[in-house]
């Protein structure tokens, strides 16, 4: 089939075939689509949106462009987590350790920073020595040692979404609802999961920023996933302010440490209670998500969340060393203290503003090819509802471009609302998803 025709139809707003995506995509994969045809492509879609038959065919065309994990010979329920993407959002280095701990397996294949947002992989890899390009044996390996991976997509393993996903970052092509459910669904259905748990980001710094597009994307994602015979349940959860208060990959490790080793970050460490509770739900350790959320604590406070997380640094080749003491890590060339010049309180953050600055210090990628920075980032010292006076420390930049420490320095500030009294705070989770609907959510009192 004639590619420029498919990018016609789709651009003029038609419904593509089965065969007409699988040609496309197939032949991108094959090498015979280039880059620029693809890049047009994405944005057809962006643009005009899909069908959900076009998004089922979609994700399944992703997902047969490698080959599909089985784990069907290791005991246990195996659970995974995605996210649709946020700023400050390391879940899934708190979780999926911590969700292990409670004896779940956890098969992770995750992402790169995709346009203001963070990716796990960018994360795990700031740790010096650690690898997520596994092939299937090691990945394997790793889960039945372990009990969880922490692996990207392969060239054996979802490599259309490997190719897919770094051109999107890059062409203005992530907030689709039909992108974003093909990219997520492929991954999690070639990895070998029996349940998987959704957190589906909505607010300013979210690629859904409204809650009903939040909504209409959780509905997407739990549809694909239970047509595929994987139980699938998601929480809508709030970014109008970055996820805990580090953004940027080292940095984003060593909050997730100090939260494995029992720091409360409020914001953070409810949303990453609930979607363990729920995965120990799905994964039939427990019998509802409440006492999920009670086995996760515990986890967490006996210290055998933060050991799963050494035990797999270590087997995937990571130095623990930097895990146990940061301080080896080496610093930006430029540390710069943002300070107040206002009192008040801190109602609101321009979040996505805040990972695009991060992105420029050098935490994210503005080209395919480039390489990030993992000592770059920002780390907040003052959150939504927080008293602010004068001189006090908003946040602290590192990085090692120095016009951009001073550029990130003076727009940082304009990034938060101080106003002279407080907002009530937002709910950190809005709503639970599952095949049978949306319905509000309260966290149980057991958090
Ligand atoms: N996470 C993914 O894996 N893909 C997306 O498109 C967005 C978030």
């Amino acid at each position: 089939m004639n590619p420029v025709q498919i990018i016609r139809k789709k651009r003029s707003g038609g419904v593509l075939t089965q065969q007409e995506i699988e040609s496309f995509i197939g032949g991108y994969v094959a090498g015979a689509i280039p880059e620029y045809q693809m890049s047009a492509f994405l944005m057809a879609v962006t643009i005009r949106g899909m069908e959900p038959e076009e998004t089922a065919a979609l994700t399944d065309v992703m997902l047969r462009s490698g080959t599909t994990v089985d784990l069907s010979s290791l005991p246990g329920r195996k659970v995974d987590k995605h996210s649709t993407g946020g700023v400050g959002d390391k879940v899934s280095l708190i979780l999926a350790p911590m969700v292990a701990a409670c004896g779940v397996p956890v098969p992770m294949i995750s992402g790169r920073g995709l346009g203001h947002t963070g990716g796990t992989l960018d994360k795990l890899e700031s740790i010096p020595g650690f690898t997520t390009a596994l092939d299937i044996e090691e990945y394997v390996r790793v889960i039945r040692d372990t009990g969880l991976v922490l692996a990207g997509q392969t060239a054996e393993i979802v490599p259309a979404d490997r190719r897919m996903y770094a051109l999107r970052d890059v062409t203005g092509t992530v907030e689709s609802v039909p992108l974003i459910a093909g990219s997520i669904m492929s991954k999690k259905l070639a990895e070998g999961i029996d349940a998987l748990v959704l957190d589906i980001k909505t607010g300013n710094g979210a690629f859904m920023q409204s809650y009903d597009d939040a909504v209409a994307l959780a509905r997407a994602l739990v549809g694909i996933g239970t047509a595929h015979g994987k139980e699938t349940v998601g929480f809508i959860t709030d970014m109008n302010q970055p996820l805990g208060l580090s953004i940027g990959n080292w940095c984003e490790v060593v909050e997730s440490v100090e939260c494995l080793r029992g720091k409360n970050v409020p914001d953070l460490m409810e949303v990453t209670y609930v979607l363990g509770g729920a995965m120990l739900f799905l994964g039939g350790k427990v019998t509802d998500i409440a006492d999920g959320i009670t086995q996760c604590r515990s986890a967490i406070w006996s210290g055998k969340a933060y050991e799963k997380f050494l035990q797999v640094v270590e087997r995937q080749g990571g130095d623990i060393s930097f895990v146990q003491d940061a301080s080896k890590y080496p610093p930006s060339r430029f540390v710069i203290d943002v300070r107040s010049t206002v009192s008040g309180y801190v109602t609101g953050f321009a979040t996505m503003q805040v990972g695009l600055l991060a992105l420029e210090l050098g935490a994210g990628r503005v080209r395919v090819d480039d390489a990030v920075d993992p000592k770059a980032g920002i780390v907040l010292a003052k959150k939504i509802g927080d008293r602010v006076a004068v001189n006090d420390l908003l946040a602290r930049i590192s990085t090692d471009r120095e016009k951009a420490a001073r550029d990130a320095a003076h727009e940082l500030r304009s990034c938060l609302t101080i106003s002279p009294s407080p907002v009530d705070q937002r709910p950190f989770i809005y709503a639970y998803v599952s095949k049978d609907g949306v319905t509000p959510w309260t966290t149980p009192p057991t958090y």
